[in-house]
């Protein structure tokens, strides 16, 4: 049956769509291994499983022709010095793009390739951001408010998240005297994250 073409609405404050299929919500425990400051971590998550991001996606089929896409909110917040963060992933079939586009708050997309590139770009309202195939790509809070942006990819892309939950992204964000900065990943290539 042919698909209709259709509309829907995304409204400040929370740009939350008018019309949406899946409401995905990400909690600490999704994150286990994968913050600098285990301790600080493991003390977050006794006083509470705190809601770090949600995803509000519309469904399309997974094929090559189609376009996912949907709505990302990070909050604010911190586990130590690192700033709320989404889980990361690389596309499962690595040649497919991504796009954002920034609606509201403060934040940067960390990203890597398998080959040891490494970029980041802040994210601000009205900014767009390509990240080209091959590029893995998590998107960092680092503002007072929430993160939300706009993304579309290919619907064949798929998600691998075990790779980024055992090696991490190369470079963090972190809070150093109230701004916002790039630091090494001192536990690059050895990280202890569950797979889920
Ligand atoms: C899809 C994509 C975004 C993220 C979302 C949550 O390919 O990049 O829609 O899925 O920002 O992040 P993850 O999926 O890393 O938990
Ligand atoms: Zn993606």
């Amino acid at each position: 049956m042919l698909d209709l073409p259709y509309t829907f609405e995304l409204n400040p404050p929370g740009f939350v769509p008018s019309h949406y299929d899946n409401h995905i919500r990400r909690t600490l425990t999704s994150m286990r291994g994968q913050y600098l400051d285990a301790a600080a971590y493991e003390a977050m998550l006794a006083a509470g499983d705190e809601l770090l991001y949600e995803v509000y996606e519309l469904a399309r089929p997974h094929e090559s022709g189609e376009l996912l896409h949907g709505i990302s909110i990070v909050h604010p917040g911190k586990v130590g010095d690192e700033y709320y963060m989404t889980k990361g992933h690389f596309h499962t079939v690595l040649e497919t793009a991504e796009v954002y586009v920034c609606l509201s708050g403060q934040g940067a997309m960390v990203m890597e390739t398998p080959e040891g590139d490494w970029a980041v770009e802040w994210l601000a309202p009205g900014r767009v951001l390509y990240v080209p195939p091959r590029w893995a790509h998590r998107s960092v809070n680092t503002g007072p408010d929430d993160l939300i942006t706009l993304f579309a990819y290919p619907g064949h892309a798929g998600h691998d998240y075990g790779t980024i939950e055992q090696q991490g992204f190369r470079k963090l964000i972190v809070e150093r005297d109230g701004a916002a900065v790039v630091v090494d990943n001192p536990r690059w290539g050895k990280m202890e994250g569950e797979k889920g």
